[in-house]
């Protein structure tokens, strides 16, 4: 740091690094599986032993910009023939020792299932071998990951990536974007997001503010942010990183988010963040997230992934600096969580992704908050913005245009029964989703014969109708009690709309 903005010798760089061709899959080749998930978990041992003596330029470049090991002069000026050793001192990447080139940042590929981008950061521990600094700019993180699997992707004229970082979420904002704004408060971290725009050939508009305050009156078709989320105690201890941690107390910055996006959203717009909330020793997890979602002001869609105890939580984080456990450090550190969270009475920390929305239309807005802890597979972002326009349908639909619609069980949904063992009637029927939110129900007899006769054929309203002749049960109370389930099964993608 600090990079220079020089297009040229950017484009130089740019045309060695797809040459060689420095992208995920062909690191993942040359390192092979077992260094690439040891370096995957911060290890960077079978790394260094699958590339020390390969003379590929891939090697090289990891050798040079993941590992941060010294590369001989002559092996960086090959793997990067046009920039060259001297480029790329002259461009801040790197600085000379004796006859070795020295990585002075992180610069590794990422990308999405389209495009292959170079994204360049602060090195990491796996580099320096040392605790980061407090004002240490991410590079492509998990959350990172996370965040772009989970946002959904409509066109939009203008998106927003609050909190940037080095521009990992606004890379791929600028594939469905025709504006991209990037803020941050660290202007280290805008530096290399510069940088980045440059070498990966966007343009972002970078504003450098706190939270909200860059993009004051301003609306976004698109808001995503992997804020600095992070709950840590305010004591000398524990240091603050800016990266994961914008100084607030307990969850506040996340409250104040999910409070202040909405008024930002142009009708239709969505906002995707990631959070943390604390979970109280009295309480559910959705006591303290549900009260700011009703008062977000616009849809709000919470999805749990995830509750760590206080001892998980503080495991984590005091280990993310880059202290090893045992040290006296990390036990204050620890110490510090525990009684931060004592103070308030905290038993957990929920994880979740924050979806909020404004309706297109003048109604009530809704709040949904769901427990999916379990894996799930795939990009995220389609089933979010399919989850949204459901219950955006139901919020602008009653009961009555729910049962004389036509639906259609979805693709990906299978229905179990089980038995005891001789017995001739199932015990328990589960209606299970195969993707999305892996979502189960529990079904009754009705229930069951509900969801087998969503084939697209018979309105609801004449299905209930039929299901409870055939029960001799009272076909009023049938409706009354099924159109809950129904609902419920729509917003969860269960049944779709029949179409034709
Ligand atoms: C977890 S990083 C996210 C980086 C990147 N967007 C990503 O997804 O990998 C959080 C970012 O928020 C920034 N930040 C910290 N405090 C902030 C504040 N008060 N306002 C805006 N950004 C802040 C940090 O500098 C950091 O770049």
């Amino acid at each position: 740091m600090p990079l220079l903005l020089d297009s040229d010798a950017i484009a130089r760089l740019r045309a060695d690094l797809r040459a060689a061709p420095y992208t995920a899959a062909r690191c993942d080749e040359v390192l092979e599986a077992v260094a690439a998930g040891a370096l995957a978990r911060e290890q960077r041992l079978p790394a260094e032993r699958a590339t020390r003596a390969h003379a590929d330029p891939v090697a090289v470049l990891i050798r040079l910009f993941i590992l941060g090991d010294p590369v001989d002069l002559r092996d960086a000026d090959r793997a990067l023939p046009s920039l060259g050793s001297a480029g790329a001192i002259a461009l801040g990447l790197a600085r000379i020792a004796g006859d070795a080139l020295i990585a002075t940042c992180d610069l590794q590929p990422y990308g999405d299932e389209n495009t292959d981008w170079w994204v360049a950061s602060d090195q990491g521990e796996i580099a320096t071998r040392a605790p980061l600094r407090t004002d240490h700019v991410l590079g492509v993180g998990g959350a990172s990951a996370t965040l772009a699997a989970w946002t959904p992707r409509p066109r939009v004229s203008r998106a927003l990536d609050l909190g940037t970082g080095c521009g990992v979420q606004a890379l791929h904002l600028a594939g469905h974007a025709d504006r991209v704004v990037a803020t941050d408060l660290s202007t280290r971290a805008l530096a290399y997001a510069a940088f980045n725009a440059a070498l990966n050939e966007q343009e972002w508009e970078l504003r450098t503010g706190s939270m909200l305050e860059p993009v004051a009156g301003e609306r976004f078709g698109l808001i995503v942010s992997n804020p600095p989320f992070v709950i840590t105690p305010r004591d000398a201890h524990v240091p603050t990183y800016e990266y994961r941690d914008a100084g607030g107390h307990g969850d506040d910055t996340v409250q104040a988010l999910v409070a202040g996006l909405g008024e930002h959203l142009e009708p239709g717009g969505i906002a995707q963040i990631l959070a943390n909330w604390e979970v109280s020793d009295s309480g559910d997890w959705r006591n303290r997230i549900g009260a700011w979602a009703q008062g977000a002001g616009v849809d709000a869609w919470v999805v749990l992934r995830e509750i760590q105890d206080p001892g998980q939580y503080a495991e984590t984080w005091a280990r993310d600096g880059g202290q090893q456990s045992g040290t006296a450090d990390y036990a204050r550190m620890y110490a510090s969580w525990l009684d931060d969270f004592a103070s308030r009475s905290v038993s957990g920390v929920a994880f979740g992704v924050v979806t909020l929305h404004r309706p297109t239309v003048e109604r009530a807005p809704f709040v949904e908050l769901t427990d999916a802890r379990g894996p799930v597979t795939g990009p995220m972002g389609p089933v979010i913005e399919r989850g949204i326009a459901a219950r955006s349908w139901l919020a602008e639909h009653d009961d009555d245009a729910v049962l004389d619609a036509t639906w259609t069980v979805a693709q990906d949904v299978t229905v179990e029964h089980h038995y005891r063992p001789g017995e001739a009637e199932p015990r328990v029927i589960v209606a299970r989703q195969g993707g999305g939110l892996r979502v189960t129900d529990r079904l009754d007899t009705v229930g069951a014969a509900l969801l087998s006769v969503c084939d697209g054929d018979l309105s609801a309203r004449a299905a209930l109708v039929a299901i409870a002749a055939l029960l001799d049960l009272d076909a009023d109370e049938v409706r009354a009690e099924q159109t809950p389930r129904l609902r419920g099964w729509i917003a969860d993608g269960l049944i779709v709309a029949a179409t034709g």
